[in-house]
């Protein structure tokens, strides 16, 4: 990506600086079948990216494999307004435009997180805990104005993330959007995005939705929503799988249960790790793991598949040396969730999914 910013040369410096960006060119690939074509039509297949990725060699597999984009952290609350008005822009729009240029879809993620909550949201003007009511104008005007600057690009937003929490009594995490605002933070964020973007489809994004108490909290939640004709439209399943785990069967219940709640389903950051959570190896993991994975991810496309109301597959980034899963919790941990390697090269799982895309 070339910068031009008065001379500057450091590229933290130019992103502070909020300088101009001008991505260098895709650089050619090798040709090879296009997963995004082999589903078209029936699913749009994305990736989550940082802006740096959007040139040269990466830009070229994703605009050959992929047709959707989503940020992996440009577009959270804490990044696009770290102080109260000061909106920071420049990264989620250099995602923006790559869509827009290429004419991919765009999911943004995410409205409200209580991880990203930047904690200026809390200060009340006297230093003490800010009330409901200027929280509640805080929020709005975030929503309005990032809803309403992409509003021509982004088609599907994760309105609320990660809110379910199975032990609270009324599936509620318990942080400070339900202390200060109260429970109903979560209508007010989708009423706010609504009247931001009327034509939006509005989600709702959680983790572990496959199992049973948070699956069953999830639905009870959405329930609730839906009798007061809160404007959400669908569960955003994130997907961050395991070798074992959840099985197909699972996964089919969980995506039934919402669509007998007559809600959409999309999955929205899939990867398939080979450790259960807290184990990790720094040695390189033996091939088999790559077999075994290929025939999960083709497995659980089988399912996805089988779910009209379900349109769209993220993963949680584009190549292995890319994912969330190899800096944390250990930075050079040897895991191979996706489907490129490191060398951006495709996997048994890429040749798997392939294979078992629908027929034209
Ligand atoms: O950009 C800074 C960099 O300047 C600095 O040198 C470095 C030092 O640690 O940190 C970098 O920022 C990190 C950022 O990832 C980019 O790598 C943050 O510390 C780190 O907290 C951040 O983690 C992200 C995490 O969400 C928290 O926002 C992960 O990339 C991102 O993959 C992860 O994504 C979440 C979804 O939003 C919600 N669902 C779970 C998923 C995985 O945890």
């Amino acid at each position: 990506m070339r910068r031009r910013c008065g001379g500057l040369a450091l590229a933290s410096l130019l992103a502070l600086a909020g300088c101009v960006t001008t991505p260098s060119p895709p650089t050619p690939l090798p040709d090879r079948p296009s997963l995004a074509q082999a589903y078209a039509g029936r699913l749009r297949l994305g990736v989550a990216v940082e802006p740096e990725q959007l040139q040269g060699a990466q830009a070229a597999l994703l605009l050959q494999q992929f047709n959707s984009l989503v940020a992996e952290n440009a577009m959270k609350p804490s990044r696009l307004q770290p102080a109260e008005g000061r909106f920071r822009f420049e990264r989620a729009d250099a995602i923006a435009d790559f869509a827009r240029q290429h004419g991919l879809a765009l999911r943004g993620h995410t409205l409200l997180w209580h991880q990203r909550t930047p904690d200026w949201f809390w200060r009340a003007p006297d230093g003490g805990l800010a009330e409901r009511p200027l929280v509640l104008r805080r929020l709005q005007k975030h929503i309005d104005t990032v809803v309403g600057r992409y509003r021509d690009v982004v088609q599907d937003w994760d309105v609320v993330n990660e809110v379910i929490d199975a032990s609270q009594p009324d599936c509620l995490r318990d942080n400070l959007w339900k202390q200060v605002v109260g429970p109903d933070y979560v209508a007010q964020a989708f009423r706010f995005a609504r009247a931001a973007d009327p034509a939006a489809r509005l989600w709702i994004n959680e983790f572990s939705t496959t199992v049973p108490a948070k699956r069953d909290c999830l639905a009870r939640v959405l329930h609730g929503l839906l009798a007061q004709d809160v404007p959400v439209q669908g569960v955003g399943h994130q997907m961050h799988l395991n070798l074992d785990t959840p099985t197909a069967p699972e996964v089919e219940a969980s995506l039934a249960l919402f669509a007998g709640l007559g809600l959409r389903n999309q999955v929205t950051e899939l990867d398939m790790s080979f450790y259960r959570p807290g184990e990790a190896t720094l040695t390189a993991p033996p091939p088999a793991l790559r077999t075994r994975q290929a025939e999960r991810y083709a497995a659980l496309m089988a399912v996805f598949l089988r779910h009209p109301e379900l349109d769209s597959v993220t993963w949680w980034g584009l190549h292995d040396g890319q994912s969330h899963l190899t800096r944390w919790p250990l930075a050079w941990r040897a895991d191979e969730p996706l489907l490129f390697d490191r060398a951006l090269q495709p996997k048994p799982a890429w040749s798997a999914l392939l294979q078992a895309a629908p027929g034209p």
